[in-house]
């Protein structure tokens, strides 16, 4: 199984019409959607999801946030997946992220920074099961797959 990671597509990015041009960036750099579903995340699955960061003082409003509205939940599969969704998305807040990156192109916010993304393997794993059935996500290759990313290459 070819490594996979958990995007969300918060809810400024809907509220904004962004859906589409912040999909482009992950579908442009090659990776594959393996799941999508649009959903309003309840209560409870985002104390699940942030669980991680209970402790903080910001996890109130952040619960608050990503139940506010419909979000795109998106498993996205492709070798080297996280590291490379991390790396679109760029840092936390808007105002620190490089221009270039989602989050650096679109929001100068703490709070609304536009995408989710898995931090690490477990994490990915952990979160694409909170998100998704394991019949839900899809198995294929692409006619592009051969030339983005190159197969064996050293
Ligand atoms: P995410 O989990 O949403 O992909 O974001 P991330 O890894 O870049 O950042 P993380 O440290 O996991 O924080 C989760 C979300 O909490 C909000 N946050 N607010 N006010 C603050 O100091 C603060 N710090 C984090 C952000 O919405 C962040 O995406
Ligand atoms: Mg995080």
């Amino acid at each position: 199984m070819s490594d996979k990671t958990l995007i969300i597509l918060k809810p400024d990015c809907i509220q904004r019409r962004l859906i589409g041009r912040i999909l482009q960036r992950f579908e442009d750099k090659g990776m594959t959607i393996a799941g999508m579903k649009l959903m309003q995340i309840p209560k409870g699955l985002a104390e699940e999801h942030y669980a991680p960061h209970k402790d903080k003082p910001f996890y109130p409003g952040l619960i608050e946030y990503i139940t506010s509205g419909p979000v795109v939940i998106l498993a996205v599969a492709g070798p080297g997946c996280i590291a490379i969704c991390r790396m679109l998305m760029g840092k936390t807040f808007g105002f620190e992220a490089e221009p270039g990156t989602i989050r650096g192109d679109f929001g100068a916010s703490k709070t609304f920074n536009l995408v989710h993304g898995s931090d690490s393997p477990e994490s990915a794993k952990t979160e694409i099961a909170l998100y998704f059935k394991p019949g839900e996500l899809l198995e294929y290759a692409t006619a592009a797959d051969n030339w983005t990313v190159k197969p064996n290459e050293a």
